[in-house]
């Protein structure tokens, strides 16, 4: 079975085919990246718009790539939610339109879901049960993951998430959009420990999180300091040691409170190398082990959509053919894929 898979939630345009036997077959990325760096961060009415002019060229050219025809698809799976309601829709439009056409299953994917499942398309995968840290730039989730859709959350941000955090305070830094990367590529040159940013919440029992204050403490100490280039690095490195330290204190918690010492780290930030060491370190420190998805499938991809509607179409699920988008959808609320 091949399952095409097809992701519009925000500003990339993801397509990719997944075959039962074989893997991953192809996939392709158009990120919006450019369109609304002038802005300063996503323009929702923009994004859907170029989904619209991106995503039946990408199809085309993911089948291309993996020297099949049309037929060759057995099934469609989108993107149907969290995510911006009109970037959803163009993928679930599309993707309903083309299952119709094609006379082959649709079934919607929850993009959380998908990114925790992104380790899975790596050589050496996770087995089930594991503990999944989602860290996005729209969520930041702890989750115990029992099996494939049964979802324990274990904690979630109060506040910002925790990629949001790093784009927020990249911008007052004066970086561009998204600011993820070009945050941690300043805060290399930073001198450790010039700046010391609170851990937020980990001085109190539990698994949440809340990332909001650190941006404030990033501002006063820009508004408090000299503006020199040494200064701004400095100020992101203690900004990036207080998220990857509160992180790791948060999994580490988690690890003890549940006893599941296998980890998954998936989202966009997951691509960042501080916290990817500092999660490898606790895993060893902890006797587990820890999987990330390949850096390009820690952001948003296709490929990740594609696997989890595969293991959801295995699973039996169909969507109607009337379509919604969930723009807010809980990951407890979906069902085990049994
Ligand atoms: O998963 P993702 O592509 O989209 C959402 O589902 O939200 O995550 C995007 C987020 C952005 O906030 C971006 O700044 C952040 O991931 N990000 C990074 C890095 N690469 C992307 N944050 C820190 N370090 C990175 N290397
Ligand atoms: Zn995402």
């Amino acid at each position: 079975m091949r399952v095409l898979g097809i992701e519009t939630s925000c500003d990339e345009t993801g397509i990719a085919i997944y075959d039962s036997d074989e893997g991953l077959l192809a996939h392709a990325l158009y990120s919006q990246v450019r369109l609304h760096e002038q802005y300063g961060g996503v323009v929702p009415e923009l994004a859907s718009r170029d989904h619209v002019l991106r995503t039946l060229p990408l199809v085309d050219s993911v089948l291309v790539q993996a020297g099949l025809p049309r037929e060759a698809i057995g099934a469609v799976a989108y993107t149907a939610g969290p995510g911006l309601a009109g970037a959803l829709l163009v993928g679930v439009a599309i993707g309903r339109g083309l299952a119709y056409g094609w006379n082959v299953p649709a079934v919607a994917v929850h993009h959380m879901e998908a990114h925790l499942l992104a380790p899975m398309l790596e050589p050496d995968p996770p087995e089930f049960p594991f503990l999944a840290l989602l860290v996005s730039g729209g969520h930041t989730l702890l989750v115990d993951v029992h099996a494939p859709g049964a979802y324990t959350i274990l904690g979630t941000s109060l506040d910002d998430a925790a990629g949001e955090a790093f784009d927020k305070t990249a911008k007052l830094l004066g970086l561009g959009y998204p600011g993820g990367p070009a945050l941690s590529a300043l805060a290399q040159r930073g001198v450790p420990g010039r700046y010391q940013f609170p851990r937020p919440m980990t001085d109190r029992p539990g698994l949440d999180f809340s990332f909001s204050g650190l941006k404030t403490s990033a501002l006063n100490t820009v508004n408090a300091e000299a503006d020199d280039e040494q200064t701004r690095a400095d100020i992101a490195r203690a900004f990036i040691d207080a998220v990857v330290d509160t992180l790791q204190i948060k999994c580490r918690r988690a690890i003890r409170e549940t006893g599941v010492r296998q980890l998954v780290v998936a989202g966009g930030v997951s691509a960042n190398r501080q916290l990817r060491e500092a999660l490898q370190e606790l895993a060893s420190e902890e006797d587990g082990r820890v999987y990330f998805p390949r850096p390009e499938f820690c952001t948003d991809n296709g490929a990740m959509i594609a696997y989890a509607g595969y293991l959801r179409i295995v699973a039996g699920e169909r969507e109607p053919l009337s379509f919604r988008v969930r723009p807010r959808w809980p990951m407890d609320e979906l069902t085990p894929c049994t």
